[in-house]
C-alpha cells in the first residue's frame, strides 16, 4: 500500500450518485485490463476493441503502455520499483475512468500478480467491474513478432531488464479472460472481449 502523505484533507463526495451518472449518461463505466507479454497483441487487441466500442457509441478509452510514458508516467523506468508505481497509478487512473461511466482499455504488460491485484482490489472496493484479460502468446510466437526489435535487443544485451528475457512476466492465475492470441486472429480477440463485456452487462448486445 502506497503511504497517504498529504494531512488535512477531506474526501468531497460530490452532489451526484454513480447510478445517476450512469443513467443520464446510459452509459456503464468498467476496466479491462489486458496483461501479457511485450509483443503479445495487447495494444492491437485494445486499440481494435476501442474502436468497435467508440462506433457502436460507447465510451471507451484505451491506457497504453508506451503511450502513458510519454506523459504521466515519464518518469518511470522498468526497475521493479517503478513498474509497480506504473501500475499503481495506471490502476487509478482506470478506476476514475471506469466511474465516470467511461470503458477503460488499459495495456500494459503489468507483469507482477500483486500490482494486477492491488489495481483489482482498489475497482472491487469502489463497485466497480474489473476484467483481466489474459493476452496469452507464447514467447516464441512474441519474439518472432517483435515489432519495435526490442527481443532482437535484450538477447543482444542491449536491453537489460526485458521482461519475458531477463525480467519475469507471472501469468494471472484466474483472468475473466485468456485470449490465446497465438492461435486467435484480432478480430476473434475483440469479439471474446465484447462476449465478455456483455455477460458482465456492461454493455448490451444491442449497444
Ligand atoms: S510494465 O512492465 O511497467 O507494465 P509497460 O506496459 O508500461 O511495462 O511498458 C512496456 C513497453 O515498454 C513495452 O511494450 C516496450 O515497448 C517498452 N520497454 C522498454 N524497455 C522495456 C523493458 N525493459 N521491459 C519491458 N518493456 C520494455
Amino acid at each position: 500500500m502506497t503511504h497517504q502523505k498529504a494531512t488535512n484533507i477531506t474526501w468531497h463526495e460530490g452532489n451526484l450518485k454513480r447510478d445517476e451518472r450512469f443513467a443520464a449518461l446510459k452509459a456503464s463505466g468498467a476496466t479491462l485490463w489486458f496483461t501479457g507479454l511485450p509483443s503479445s497483441g495487447k495494444s492491437t487487441i485494445a486499440s481494435a476493441l476501442e474502436q468497435v466500442l467508440v462506433q457502436r457509441g460507447l465510451h471507451a478509452y484505451r491506457l497504453d503502455g508506451d503511450n502513458i510514458r510519454f506523459g504521466l508516467n515519464k518518469n518511470l523506468g522498468f526497475s521493479a520499483e517503478d513498474r509497480k508505481e506504473n501500475i499503481r497509478r495506471i490502476g487509478e487512473v482506470a478506476k476514475l475512468f471506469a466511474d465516470s461511466g467511461t470503458i477503460a482499455l488499459t495495456s500494459f504488460i503489468s507483469p507482477y500478480a500483486a500490482d494486477r491485484n492491488a489495481a483489482r482490489a482498489l475497482h472491487d472496493q469502489a463497485g466497480l467491474p474489473f476484467l483481466e484479460v489474459f493476452v496469452d502468446t507464447p514467447i516464441d510466437e512474441c519474439e518472432k513478432r517483435d515489432p519495435k526489435g526490442l527481443y532482437k535487443k535484450a538477447r543482444a544485451g542491449e536491453i537489460k531488464g526485458f521482461t519475458g528475457v531477463d525480467d519475469p512476466y507471472e501469468p494471472p492465475q484466474a483472468p475473466e479472460l485468456r485470449l490465446a492470441s497465438g492461435s486467435m486472429n484480432v478480430e476473434a480477440c475483440v469479439r471474446a472481449c465484447l462476449e465478455l463485456l456483455t455477460s458482465r452487462r456492461v454493455i448490451t448486445a444491442h449497444r
